[in-house]
């Protein structure tokens, strides 16, 4: 896949279904693909990290947010694990969204709500985030992205993140601990990192 290609609003390049498998410990789905989307091929390693070894979602009638959900191998894991939670699923990429739309009613998965960034109303308060990442957006929309959505944390939530080594995680973890969102490395693999970041001491609730 052209990597330039999977964060645009409207992919250009044609249309080539596929499906990946996404077989966890406790979740087997098989989730539909397209060109034009992030590791339309194969879940990511990254990603299956995060949702191997990252935290189960937290329990009750939360609201989750899977950020960048790609076609949803994130967002449709947590709504499995937490039938009561509210997963948005957001994406700035069409295809991918539709994808995620697919990949949730598919699964049964009736409290997936996949919107672009700006469907998020207002009002919604984060009990959890969980993502991989667009880090090839650049360095500071990616640092305006993390900050925009770990504000909208409760207080006491988490987020946590893989994020490859070689592309500035460590960097990436200094720069959110020193903005105050204290930030912890989960595990470290294969060149992945998990790291949980902790809601601001003073965001809104
Ligand atoms: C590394 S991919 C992860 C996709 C998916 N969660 C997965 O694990 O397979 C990052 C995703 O972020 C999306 N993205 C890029 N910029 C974004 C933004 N400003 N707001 C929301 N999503 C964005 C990309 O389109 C892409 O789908």
């Amino acid at each position: 896949m052209n990597d330039r290609q999977y964060w645009a609003d409207r992919p250009e390049v044609a249309s080539s279904p596929g499906t990946v498998p996404l077989l966890l410990p406790d979740v087997d789905l098989v989730l539909a693909t397209d060109r034009g989307v992030f590791s339309a091929d194969r879940l990511d390693r990254g990603t299956r990290y995060l949702l191997v070894d990252g935290p189960p979602p937290p329990d009750g009638a939360v609201d989750l947010l899977d950020l960048g959900c790609g076609y949803g191998a994130i967002a449709c894991t947590l709504a499995a694990r937490n039938p009561s939670a509210r997963v948005w699923a957001v994406d700035v990429n069409e295809r991918a969204r539709d994808l995620c739309r697919t990949n949730a009613t598919a699964a049964g998965l009736d409290n997936v709500e996949v919107v672009a960034p700006d469907g998020v109303p207002d009002s919604v308060r984060l009990d959890g985030l969980w993502s991989n990442p667009p880090i090839r957006i650049g360095k500071a929309a990616l640092h305006d992205l993390l900050a925009g959505w770990l504000d909208r944390l409760r207080p006491g939530a988490s987020a946590h993140l893989v994020v490859q080594r070689h592309l500035g995680a460590d960097s990436l973890a200094r720069w959110l601990d020193e903005r105050g969102w204290a930030t912890t490395r989960r595990g470290s693999r294969k060149g992945f990192r998990l790291l949980d970041v902790a809601a601001r001491p003073g965001d809104p609730s």
